[in-house]
């Protein structure tokens, strides 16, 4: 049997999130279009006799018992009662606290690993059941594509693929804590615009123009995060379909059809910002 396995754990988008219940356990229920783009970071997970240990390359990520990783294989040997332990290498590329759902791919992918090194013992269902406890974003992190997620997150509707586009994402030095992030928008007492059904559409309708026009995020919304308001007045000079936040930012988004006028935003913004890539929209995990 195969002992390491190496997997792409991609970075998500938010091309709409409405903020629309909360829970009697303070979590926050959802509708969010998501979608998965070609950023991404390496995940490398090896089985071992006993012990789980997690490396990563990046500052500022915790290598032990913290990391999302550790808790996605000590959740998986329990739930399957396979015996032995796991050493789980991360090559990170995607930033944190950055909205972009870094943690939970990488959760993702260690549970998606896993499972093929032990032989499938879980099937999809199970596995993003096991996904939903580590994580409110890793059910849609092992599903990947364009999908509209409900609930906390454990609520997964796949939608046809995002027409392929050019999407520049931009992030300012400062991190968002998901947690206070959620806090600040009870404080700010907000009510939702509900305004995901325009993106559905759009996505439904492989209509790229009116998804640039009806993007919408009730985080910025709300708090409109320190400097995002300014990375939109930069993109726009360059003529994006649309421009937004993603989850609870601060990262901000651009889509363009045009890869030139992609890669003349990221230069322009590149000035300004240490952290631009211009990525595109990718499909489910192989
Ligand atoms: O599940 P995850 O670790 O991604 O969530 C981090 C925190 O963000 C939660 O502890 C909760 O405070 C907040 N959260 C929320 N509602 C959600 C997702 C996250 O309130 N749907």
């Amino acid at each position: 049997m195969k002992e390491t396995i190496t997997l792409r754990a991609a970075a998500k988008i938010n091309l709409c999130l409405d903020i629309v219940g909360r829970r009697a356990d303070g979590y926050h229920l959802l509708r969010s279009v998501m979608q998965t783009v070609s950023l991404c970071d390496t995940v490398t997970v090896t089985r071992r006799e006993t012990g789980i240990s997690v490396r990563c390359n990046a500052h500022g990520v915790p290598n032990g018992a913290e990391n999302i990783a550790h808790t996605a294989v000590e959740t998986f040997l329990k739930a399957t009662g396979i015996p032995g332990g796991a050493e789980v290498l991360l090559e990170k590329q995607i930033p944190v606290q950055a909205g972009l759902g870094g943690g939970s791919a990488d959760g993702a992918a260690v549970l998606r690993a896993l499972n093929t090194l032990c032989g499938m013992p879980l099937t999809s269902r199970q596995l993003s059941e096991l996904g939903a406890g580590i994580g409110a974003d890793v059910p849609f992190c092992l599903c990947g594509g364009t999908v509209l997620c409900e609930g906390v997150g454990e609520q997964i509707t796949p939608l046809p693929p995002m027409p392929d586009c050019f999407v520049v994402l931009c992030k300012p030095e400062i991190g968002v804590s998901t947690p206070e992030a959620f806090a600040a928008v009870d404080r700010a007492d907000f009510c939702s615009a509900r305004s995901c059904d325009g993106v559905v559409e759009a996505v439904r309708c492989g209509d790229l123009i009116a998804l640039g026009r009806h993007l919408s995020n009730d985080f910025y919304l709300a708090l409109r995060p320190l400097q995002t308001a300014e990375i939109m007045a930069l993109m726009s000079a360059f003529s994006p379909l649309g421009a937004g936040l993603s989850g609870s930012g601060p990262t901000v988004f651009g889509l363009f059809d045009d890869g030139k006028a992609a890669e003349r935003c990221a230069d322009h913004l590149r000035r300004q910002y240490g952290q631009v890539w211009v990525t595109r929209p990718v499909g489910r995990p192989d």
